[in-house]
């Protein structure tokens, strides 16, 4: 077994990034911006943009934080979104979510213009993503493709299977190893006979966020295992979706949590960025 290691994989990354952002600088006399959006007081929203936040000043990216009360309506919303839409320092929109229940998502990240959305989550980028256009991808999806990539792991004529199909993770994780040549299969909740179609699997994405759901007889000989999860167990230590300490017995490779998928997905962001900012300067 191998282990893919996300950890050292990400700085690797912020570090190309910096140098990346340090030749924009000098070149347009200003650095690459990314503007962040916290609406309310989710805890867990609130350690999300404060590591976005320090992970952007880390890799030379200016950071724009807006924060919006618990109660802030939608007008105040979108006139921050179009205020930021028109600022030239400002090359990505990122709304953090989950938003507030008086606030519509759809209708919030509708705002943000195509060529800002560095969390691809719009309509426009999910549906060249679905035509197999050049797009701006999901974070997270984007960084298992890219230790997949980076760990030299054949995905073109490969069994994949995604469990789980959140717009976030799950589908757009399919669409991109569709798009690489996989032979793609999505499992849900409503999936019948789980076990044997995960038993097929080459490439097995998990991301469900149930904890330890992925259990060793679930899995092929010699399989892929990549765990998208971040759960807590009853004692509070962090834990994917996969049962590690048993799949990686039979697995090839696979990625740990923490450590392995979750800091791939901020090293993605700012590539996102960083690629918004060189296209659209
Ligand atoms: N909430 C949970 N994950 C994400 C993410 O990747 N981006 C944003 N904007 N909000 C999130």
């Amino acid at each position: 077994m191998k282990l893919i290691d996300g950890k050292q994989t990400a700085a690797d990354i912020r570090a190309e990034l910096k140098l990346r952002t340090t030749t924009f600088e000098k070149k347009y006399g200003k650095k690459v911006g990314l503007a962040v959006i916290l609406i309310g007081n989710d805890p867990a929203s609130q350690v999300y943009v404060r590591n976005k936040i320090k992970a952007c000043e880390e890799a030379g990216i200016r950071s724009f934080a807006h924060y919006l009360p618990e109660t802030a309506s939608e007008e105040e919303a979108l006139s921050l979104i179009d205020a930021l839409s028109a600022d030239e320092n400002v090359h990505g929109i990122l709304v953090q979510l989950p938003l507030p229940q008086q606030l519509s998502a759809e209708k919030i990240l509708a705002a943000i213009p195509p060529h800002k959305d560095v969390d691809g989550f719009l309509a426009e980028n999910i549906g060249k993503l679905a035509l197999g256009e050049e797009s701006t991808v999901a974070c997270t999806p984007l960084g298992v493709m890219e230790l997949l990539k980076r760990y030299q792991i054949p995905v073109k004529g490969k069994r994949a299977v995604v469990l789980g199909r959140s717009n976030i993770v799950g589908r757009p994780m399919a669409l991109l190893l569709l798009n690489a040549d996989a032979t793609v299969t999505v499992c849900h909740s409503k999936t019948l006979s789980l076990k044997e179609e995960c038993l097929r699997a080459d490439i097995l994405v998990a991301a469900i966020g149930k904890p330890k759901f992925v259990t060793a007889d679930m899995v092929k000989e010699g399989a892929v295992v990549i765990d998208v999860g971040i759960n807590r167990t009853e004692d509070g230590k962090l834990c994917g979706d996969v049962d590690f300490e048993n799949v990686k017995e039979k697995a090839s490779y696979i990625t740990p949590v923490p450590g392995g998928i979750g800091p791939m997905t901020i090293a993605m962001l700012l590539t996102n960025v960083v690629k918004a900012a060189e296209k659209n300067a």
